[in-house]
């Protein structure tokens, strides 16, 4: 368990009715939905910043067949989560999120109002605010582990809440290739990555792999999800939307876990 700091004043926060409060009077209302808005007009660099509706609903369908099964199964068999406390930064939706509070305490932060309101609808137990990866409101030391999926993180303020283990989910090189093979002429690899933090020590890193059974429905959702779709030219967007009913294609999922623990 956690507490909440009030991003105001620093100091702690406690639930009061449908509130949290500070000493100082600082208010947060609980939504309706169950998470609570921390983000204030210094954590902002957009009206609606963070991923948009679009993304996070194609991110929502997309998950539901199974695509981070492989990383969901990799993180409940290979860290004890059993009765630790857990955050999951840049949350998303909540796959994860979801997944691992099976078996902890466990708190989601992203900045993008709608991907935390559709996470509150999800599950009522897990604790969701919308917040800035740059100024967690939480205290130092809180946390047995942090996980970073396909989220930029700050590494100062990871380390701050940080008493465990951070881990990292990344793109290995080929992942989604066949995607990037439908879209372009001459699709390339994702760049060899330099897994050095620093104030951290790489504790381990694992290569985990899946498949991505794609068809004619959910090719174009799993194309929104990614950063390619703002990348990729129209005319080769269309190009899957025209694809005949029977189109089926294995998609390659490679995603590399590292595991961090503080220097
Ligand atoms: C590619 S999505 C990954 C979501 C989720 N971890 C997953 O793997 O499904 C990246 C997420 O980071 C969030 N994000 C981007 N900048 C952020 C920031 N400064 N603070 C908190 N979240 C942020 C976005 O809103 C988005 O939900
Ligand atoms: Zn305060």
């Amino acid at each position: 368990m956690a507490y909440y700091k009030c991003p105001v004043c620093g100091e702690k926060l406690s639930l009061n009715g449908n509130s949290y409060v500070c000493p100082s009077r600082h208010t947060f209302d609980v939504a309706k939905e169950g998470y609570v808005n921390f983000l204030t007009a210094k954590d902002k660099h957009a009206k609606s910043p963070g991923d948009n509706k679009e993304m996070i609903l194609s991110r929502r369908a997309i998950m539901d067949e199974g695509y981070y099964r492989p990383i969901s199964d990799y993180v409940t068999s290979e860290y004890s989560l059993d009765g630790t406390t857990v955050l999951d930064v840049g949350c998303g939706e909540g796959y994860l999120t979801r997944e691992i509070s099976k078996y902890c305490s466990c708190y989601g932060i992203d900045i993008s109002k709608e991907a935390i309101r559709l996470c509150a609808k999800a599950d009522k137990k897990i604790f969701y605010s919308v917040a800035s990866m740059t100024r967690l409101p939480f205290f130092d030391n809180e946390f047995d582990f942090v996980f970073s999926l396909f989220a930029p993180y700050h590494a100062e303020e990871i380390a701050r809440v940080l008493k465990g283990e951070f881990i990292v989910c990344t793109p290995d090189k080929r992942h989604l290739f066949e995607l990037k093979e439908m879209l372009y002429d001459t699709p390339v690899e994702n760049p060899e990555q330099d897994y050095t933090l620093k104030g951290f020590k790489t504790e381990r890193q694992d290569k985990v792999r899946g498949t991505f059974a794609s068809n004619k429905q959910n090719v174009l959702p799993l194309l929104k999800m990614t950063p390619y779709y703002y990348r990729t030219p129209q005319s080769a967007i269309e190009k899957l939307s025209e694809l005949g009913d029977g189109f089926k294609k294995e998609i390659s999922l490679e995603f590399v876990i590292t595991t961090y623990s503080k220097e």
